[in-house]
C-alpha cells in the first residue's frame, strides 16, 4: 500500500506519455491494432490519372455499354431506378409527402397484373376482397387491417405504396419481394378493390342489375 500512490502516478504517467491527452494533436498515425481495409491501393474518382490517355480515373462506359437497369415508363416519362421520383419513392420529389396519384398509367393490364400479384402477397393476409379475412386470421393474426376501412380509403396512394415496400406495425415490407412496378399495380388493384365497394346498384348497367336482385 504504501508503494500504490507512487506506482499509480508512474502508471499514469506512462500512459499519457504513450497516448497523450485527449484532444492532443500528432502528426504521426495513431497505433491501429486492426486496421482492416482503412488504406488501400485504390483510384478516387475525381482524382489526375496518369494512366489513361484523357488523365482523369473514372473512365466513361465503353461505346455500346447495355445499362443494368431499364427506366420504368410513368405516366410523367420514363424514371430510372436511382432517380429522386414518385414512382420510386411514393413521395413528391424533394419532400416526405405522399404522391396522391399512382405516377404509373393505369391500364387494363396493370389491374390485372395488380390483381394476381395481390392474390399472391396480400391476399393471405387481407382476404382476396381486402377485408382483412385472410387465412391468417383463422390462424390466429387477428390484427391484420381492412383495406375498407374509410382511412386507407383516403390514404394517398403513395403511402399505400410505402407500406407495401416498407411494412406498417406488424406487417412486414414486401420491397425485397415484390419490383417496384408490380407495387404500384397492387396500389392501383387496392383501389378497385375499394371501389366495389362503394359502389352503388345503380351504377351497374341495367342487365347486370337484374342479376344482382335476384
Ligand atoms: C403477413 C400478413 C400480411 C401480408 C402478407 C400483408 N399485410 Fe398488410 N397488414 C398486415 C397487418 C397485420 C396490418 C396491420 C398493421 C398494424 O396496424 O398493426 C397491415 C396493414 C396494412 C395496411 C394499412 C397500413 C396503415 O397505414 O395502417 C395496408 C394499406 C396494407 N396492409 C396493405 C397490404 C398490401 C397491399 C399487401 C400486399 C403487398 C399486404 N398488406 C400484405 C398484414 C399483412
Amino acid at each position: 500500500m504504501r508503494y500504490f500512490l507512487l506506482i499509480y502516478a508512474l502508471v499514469v504517467v506512462v500512459i499519457v506519455g504513450i497516448a497523450g491527452t485527449r484532444g492532443s494533436l500528432s502528426r504521426k498515425p495513431p497505433i491501429e491494432v486492426f486496421p482492416d481495409m482503412d488504406r488501400q491501393l485504390k483510384l478516387r474518382p475525381q482524382q489526375p490519372n496518369a494512366f489513361f490517355p484523357n488523365g482523369i480515373s473514372s473512365q466513361p462506359p465503353v461505346p455500346g455499354t447495355v445499362r443494368r437497369a431499364s427506366p420504368i415508363l410513368t405516366a410523367a416519362g420514363p424514371v430510372l431506378p436511382f432517380e429522386d421520383a414518385p414512382v420510386n419513392t411514393g413521395r413528391l420529389p424533394g419532400s416526405t409527402n405522399f404522391v396522391e396519384l399512382n405516377p404509373l398509367p393505369v391500364t387494363g393490364a396493370l389491374l390485372r397484373r395488380g390483381q394476381e400479384r395481390f392474390n399472391i402477397y396480400c391476399a393471405p393476409c387481407h382476404g382476396p376482397q381486402g377485408d382483412g379475412n385472410g387465412i391468417t386470421r383463422k390462424l390466429g393474426m387477428t390484427v391484420v387491417a381492412n383495406l375498407h376501412d374509410q382511412r386507407i380509403v383516403e390514404m394517398p396512394d403513395g403511402e399505400i405504396f410505402h407500406t407495401i415496400s416498407y411494412g406498417k406495425n406488424l406487417m412486414q415490407g414486401y420491397a425485397a419481394q415484390i419490383p417496384v412496378e408490380d407495387r404500384w399495380a397492387i396500389v392501383a388493384y387496392v383501389r378497385v378493390l375499394q371501389r366495389s365497394w362503394l359502389g352503388h346498384p345503380e351504377e351497374l348497367p341495367p342487365e347486370l342489375r337484374a342479376q344482382l336482385t335476384r
